[in-house]
């Protein structure tokens, strides 16, 4: 028997004043994007966007449903819109904010396993890492390198093999 352990570092800044210019501005958007989640049955109006390889923005929002699980997540709205308006070309960073009408939105959140395992995926079809910037609308900002971090031992397309 062996053990392995298994690490990953995040980066934490106490608030988007200390990111670069350009990381601070794609959070800024992610923020302002929050506004056109269709979020009626949660109040959770989350907003991702994209910084792609070719200079592109692709965002996304998430889009609820009267039928519940019908209802999807900012992050995979903004992957299935990267993927088909731009095909092939990689995701360098994405920025996910969130405003939470029925409560706080001074901390990072971090994408749902389904999200994680789309994310995963999609770093592995373009062969790129895709950077991660978490933050509410305000406060603490982490700052991951690569989304699939999130997802470790996960399923992936070489295990159908
Ligand atoms: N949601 C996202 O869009 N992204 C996440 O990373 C977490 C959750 C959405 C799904 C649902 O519309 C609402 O937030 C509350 O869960």
């Amino acid at each position: 028997m062996t053990k392995k352990d298994i690490h990953f570092s995040v980066e934490m800044y106490s608030s988007a004043e200390e990111l670069t210019p350009a990381d601070a501005a794609l959070l800024s958007t992610a923020r302002e994007t929050t506004s056109h989640a269709y979020a009626p049955y949660s109040n959770f109006r989350v907003g991702a966007v994209a910084v792609m390889a070719n200079g592109k923005m692709v965002a996304g929002t998430n889009q609820e449903n009267a039928s519940y699980p019908v209802g999807i997540c900012a992050e995979r709205v903004l992957l299935s819109c990267a993927a088909t308006q731009y095909p092939g070309i990689r995701i360098d960073t994405i920025a996910i904010s969130y405003d939470n009408r029925g409560g706080k939105s001074d901390h990072p959140i971090s994408p749902c396993g389904i999200c994680r395992q789309s994310l995963a995926e999609y770093e592995e079809r373009v062969k790129h890492p895709i950077r991660l910037i978490m933050s509410g609308m305000e406060g603490e900002v982490y700052i991951l390198e690569r989304a699939s971090q999130l997802l470790p031992l996960s399923f992936t397309a070489s295990d159908l093999v």
